[in-house]
C-alpha cells in the first residue's frame, strides 16, 4: 500500500532577519555582525569592515525592505497556502548592544505584530534565535563567543523571547548552521556564526573549538530554560548538512569519507546527545587544544539536549584520499584539503551540486544516527532569474530542482521511515545571499525588483515556482 505524508505535515518557507528585513537601524535595532559586511560575487568575499562606513554598499541595510512590506508579504504566503513560516529574530532589535539590562519594547512590538499578523493568515512561526545576527558590540567588545559571559547573553536573549512569545510560537531553534564554523579557513563563517575574527599566530581550530562549546553550553542552557517556561515547546538545533561521499570504494577514501563526516557531525553529535564525542576528545588531547569543559557545563550540556534536528540541504561533496589542494574559501565542500567535483552530478552556476538523492541520504544517517525527528528548514535553489516585460519569471529549473528534493524527501519518509516535521524551502521570496551578498542569487517563488547594487521598486512578482508549490501544499504533496 502507498503511504504518503502525514496529515499535519508542515509545509512553508525560509527566511533570516537580516537577509530580508531591512530596517537595520530602525525602531531602536543596533548593528549586527552582518552590517558591516559588504557584497561579494561568486568567489569574491565578502569584505568585513570595522563600521559602517559611508561609500560602501551594506546589502543587509535595507534587504527586500521586509520591515516596511510584511502585512503584503504574509498575504503572498497565505496565497501560496503555506501553513508555517521559518524566519528569525534579530538579536539587535531585542538587544541594540546585546548587553542591555531591559530589552527594547519596539524591537519586541515589530515581532509580535509580524507574528500575530502571520496567525491571522493560519501561518505557524517557526522560530530561529540565532541565525548570524550576533550584536557587533559583542563581536567587538568581548569577541564574540570566544568570552564565557556571552552565554549568559545568549541565554537573556533566549529567555526574554520564549517568554514574551511562549504562546505564539512552539518550534525554535538555537544557533542557525551552527556547524558553518567548523571551515575556519574562510573568515566569514566564524565571523557570522559567533562573531569572532581569528588573530594572526592563533590556532584556527582550537578558536574554533573553544568558541563552539560556549555555544553549545548557550544553546543547551536555552533548551532548559524554553523548557520550563513552556513544556510544550519544541527546541531543535540546526546545522548545515553536506553529505561527504568517498571518492571511490578504496578503504582510504571510505575513512576519509567517515574523517570528514565526522566534522559534520561534531555539532549536532553534542546537541543531541548533551556530551562530547570521543573522537572530538582525542582530537583535543593529539592536537594539544587547551577547551576547558568543567563539571559543570557537562550538566548543562546534559540538560539541554534537543527535541528535533533542523537541518538545511542544499549539496552533497565528496573527498578523495590521495589529494591535498588548497580549498581555501570554497564554500561548497568545507575548504576540504582533499574535496574534489562529484563526476556524477551537475552543479548550479555558483558551483553547488545538485544532489536530490543526497537528501534521502542525509535523512537516513541522521535519523539512525540520532533517532529524533528531523526538520528541513532550508532546501533551495540559488539561480539568476529574469523578469519578463509581462511580468512573468519561468523558473523551471527551480521548479525542477525542488520537485526531486521533494521526491527524495518523500521516500525517505513513507519508504525508509524517517520521521519528518516539515519542509521549508529557503528564501520563499528573493533575499540577500548569505554567502556572496548578492541579489541576483535568488532562490524565492516571489520575485523582488532588487538588483546588487540596491536598485529596483522592490515590487514583488509570483514566479512560475509560486503556483507550483501551491498545488504541491494544497495536495499534501501529491501533486508536483
Ligand atoms: C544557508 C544559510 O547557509 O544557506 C542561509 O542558513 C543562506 O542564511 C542559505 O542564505 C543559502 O546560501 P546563499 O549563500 O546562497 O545565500
Amino acid at each position: 500500500m502507498k503511504t504518503s505524508l502525514p496529515k499535519d505535515f508542515l509545509w512553508g518557507g525560509a527566511l533570516a532577519a537580516h537577509q530580508f528585513e531591512g530596517g537595520w537601524n530602525k525602531g531602536g535595532k543596533g548593528a549586527s555582525v552582518v552590517d558591516v559586511m559588504t557584497a561579494g560575487a561568486h568567489g569574491v568575499a565578502r569584505e568585513i569592515t570595522e563600521t559602517v562606513e559611508a561609500d560602501k554598499f551594506y546589502p543587509n541595510h535595507e534587504a527586500i525592505d521586509f520591515y516596511h512590506h510584511y502585512k503584503e508579504d504574509i498575504a503572498l504566503f497565505s496565497e501560496m497556502g503555506l501553513n508555517c513560516l521559518r524566519t528569525s529574530i534579530a538579536w539587535t532589535r531585542i538587544f541594540p548592544t546585546g548587553i542591555e539590562e531591559e530589552p527594547n519594547e519596539a524591537g519586541l512590538q515589530f515581532y509580535d505584530d509580524v507574528f500575530d499578523e502571520l496567525i491571522k493568515h493560519k501561518i505557524e512561526p517557526i522560530i530561529t534565535l540565532s541565525h548570524f545576527e550576533i550584536p557587533l558590540y559583542i563581536a567587538q567588545e568581548y569577541g564574540g563567543f570566544r568570552d564565557k559571559r556571552v552565554v549568559d547573553l545568549f541565554a537573556k536573549f533566549a529567555e526574554v523571547c520564549f517568554t514574551r512569545y511562549q504562546h505564539k510560537v512552539k518550534y525554535w531553534m538555537t544557533f542557525n548552521e551552527i556547524n558553518n564554523q567548523m571551515d575556519t579557513n574562510t573568515p566569514l563563517f566564524l565571523w557570522t556564526n559567533s562573531g569572532v575574527t581569528v588573530k594572526p599566530g592563533e590556532n584556527a581550530k582550537e578558536v574554533m573549538y573553544t568558541v563552539a562549546h560556549h555555544e553549545l553550553l548557550a544553546s543547551a542552557k536555552a533548551v532548559a530554560i524554553g523548557k520550563k517556561i513552556n513544556p510544550d515547546f519544541e527546541i531543535g538545533c540546526m546545522v548545515s548538512h553536506v553529505p561527504i561521499y568517498p571518492y571511490s570504494c578504496r578503504p582510504a577514501d571510505i575513512m576519509a569519507a567517515e574523517d570528514a563526516m565526522r566534522q559534520r557531525f561534531f555539532f549536532a553529535d553534542v546537541h543531541c546527545r548533551g556530551a562530547y564525542p570521543n573522537y572530538a576528545l582525542k582530537e583535543f588531547e593529539r592536537e594539544g587544544y587547551d577547551i576547558t569543559i568543567t563539571e559543570e557545563d557537562k550538566d548543562i550540556l546534559q540538560n539541554g539536549t534537543v527535541d528535533y534536528i533542523g537541518f538545511s540541504y542544499y549539496m552533497s561533496t565528496v573527498v578523495k584520499a590521495d589529494i591535498t589542494q588548497d580549498n581555501t574559501g570554497n564554500v561548497v565542500n568545507g575548504g576540504l584539503a582533499n574535496g574534489v567535483e562529484n563526476p556524477y552530478i551537475e552543479s548550479s552556476d555558483w558551483g553547488w551540486a545538485i544532489d536530490p538523492t543526497g537528501l534521502r541520504y542525509t535523512m537516513n544517517r541522521l535519523y539512525d544516527r540520532y533517532q529524533l525527528p528531523l526538520f528541513i528548514v532550508e532546501n533551495g535553489f540559488g539561480a539568476i532569474d529574469e523578469l519578463e516585460e509581462d511580468g512573468k519569471i519561468h523558473d523551471d529549473t527551480r521548479i525542477d530542482y525542488l520537485k526531486k528534493h521533494i521526491d527524495a524527501l518523500e521516500l525517505a519518509v513513507t519508504y525508509d521511515g524517517v520521521p519528518l516535521i516539515g519542509y521549508t524551502p529557503w528564501g520563499i521570496i528573493d533575499l540577500v545571499s548569505f554567502t556572496t551578498g548578492e541579489m541576483k542569487k535568488r532562490y524565492g517563488m516571489i520575485y523582488v525588483d532588487r538588483d546588487n547594487e540596491g536598485n529596483g521598486s522592490m515590487k514583488r512578482y509570483k514566479k512560475d515556482s509560486f503556483e507550483w508549490y501551491k498545488k504541491v501544499i494544497a495536495t499534501n504533496g501529491k501533486k508536483r
